[in-house]
């Protein structure tokens, strides 16, 4: 775990040291990135949702996910999303934060987010480029 975390600081500090203008000149085509299934059940069970959603952008869940959703899985392409408990614009009151953390294609529990205790907290979400 802690070497995936390392890896992914890396990753992510290489990728904002690569630059802004590779990042801007490809934009558009990172726009078309961010496929994320979405259902009220854990493995694709119960009503599902899918959409490509705007990298850098913050989307409230609706009902009947708002709060409600045990499958949160990003399709596997080159980004990843924050998952939020609290609506975009809102304050994390929590000093361990108000985020699952990175959830990409390769997050192990994707299809079953109750087995980490958070098939009832995602409000909002904003996706990156990864
Ligand atoms: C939560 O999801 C269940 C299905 O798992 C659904 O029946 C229920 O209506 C949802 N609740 C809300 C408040 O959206
Ligand atoms: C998300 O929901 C919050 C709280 O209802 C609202 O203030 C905010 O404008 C919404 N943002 C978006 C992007 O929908
Ligand atoms: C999801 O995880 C919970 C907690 O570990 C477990 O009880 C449940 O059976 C799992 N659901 C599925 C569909 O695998």
């Amino acid at each position: 775990m802690k070497l995936s975390i390392s890896l992914l600081a890396i990753t992510t500090a290489v990728a904002s040291a690569a630059g802004g203008s590779v990042l801007a000149r490809a934009s558009n085509e990172r726009r078309e990135l961010g496929g994320v299934l979405i259902c009220n059940g854990a493995n694709a069970q119960g009503n599902c949702q899918y959409k490509k959603y705007k990298l850098d952008t913050c989307y409230n869940v609706t009902a009947p996910y708002y709060k409600n959703a045990s499958t949160f899985a990003p399709d596997g392409d080159n980004f990843y999303c924050y998952p939020y408990m609290m609506s975009c614009g809102g304050l994390c009151m929590s000093p361990e934060g108000c985020t699952l953390g990175a959830v990409s294609f390769s997050f192990p529990n994707k299809f079953n987010l109750s087995a980490i205790g958070w098939d009832h907290y995602i409000s909002s979400f904003e996706c990156h480029q990864s």
